[in-house]
């Protein structure tokens, strides 16, 4: 998606081999016509599918998640991140390790919201090593629904979490792919 390369290369900040900051348009300020044609490009690319809901996790996902959600016409549901958590009944609860953050969240969602026979789009702002990707993958198999693909803003493609998501199975539609962030600059895939 070239706008949002564009946006990448011109207000990207690389810092260090493995962290991109993108907090004026992604991940603290965000913007709204930027996000709007995120949500109309996922659902180019997943038109097909039937999508029943969109799935993300708080918080940056929240945003790239809500415009698809509007431009399918579906509701987008967020992953809450919790530190650890009584048993109950009610939610569903996976573990989810951060490689970046050195920290484990447990990710919950309300049984409520998704169901056997939902076709499920999970959106996520970053792609790194898929812990997040795979840890939404394995609640909405939980509920008996079908993942029909990860829409993913920008992947850090030196990391593994796309390949490992494809070789699961899982389709992945990233919108910016960035090769490398070694020498300070960003060289797309
Ligand atoms: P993974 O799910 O692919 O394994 O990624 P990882 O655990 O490494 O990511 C942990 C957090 O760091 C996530 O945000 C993710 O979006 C973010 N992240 C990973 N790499 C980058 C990067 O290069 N740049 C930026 N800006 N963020 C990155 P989070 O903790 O869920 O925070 P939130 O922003 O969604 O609240
Ligand atoms: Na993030
Ligand atoms: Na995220």
């Amino acid at each position: 998606m070239q706008l949002l390369q564009n946006k990448v290369k011109e207000e990207g900040i690389v810092l260090s081999n493995q962290v991109l900051k993108v907090d004026s348009f992604l991940n603290h300020q965000m913007d709204p016509v930027l996000m709007r044609e995120v949500g109309k490009e996922f659902t180019q690319r997943f038109k097909e599918h039937n999508v029943t809901r969109v799935l993300t996790i708080e918080s940056s996902g929240i945003a790239p998640g809500i415009m698809t959600a509007l431009e399918l016409n579906v509701p987008l549901i967020f992953a809450r991140k919790q530190k650890s958590l009584t048993l109950r009944e009610d939610i569903y609860v996976e573990k989810v390790y951060s490689f970046t953050k050195q920290e484990s969240n447990e990710i919950t969602v309300s049984k409520k919201f998704i169901n056997p026979g939902d076709k499920v789009l999970i959106v996520d702002d970053f792609l790194a090593n898929g812990e997040a990707a795979f840890g939404l993958a394995r609640i909405v198999e939980q509920a008996g629904a079908e993942v029909v693909g990860i829409g993913i803003v920008i992947e850090k493609a030196f990391q593994p979490g796309g390949r490992l998501l494809s070789e699961a199975g899982y389709r992945v539609e990233s919108l910016v792919r960035i090769a490398s962030l070694e020498d300070g600059k960003v060289t797309f895939a």
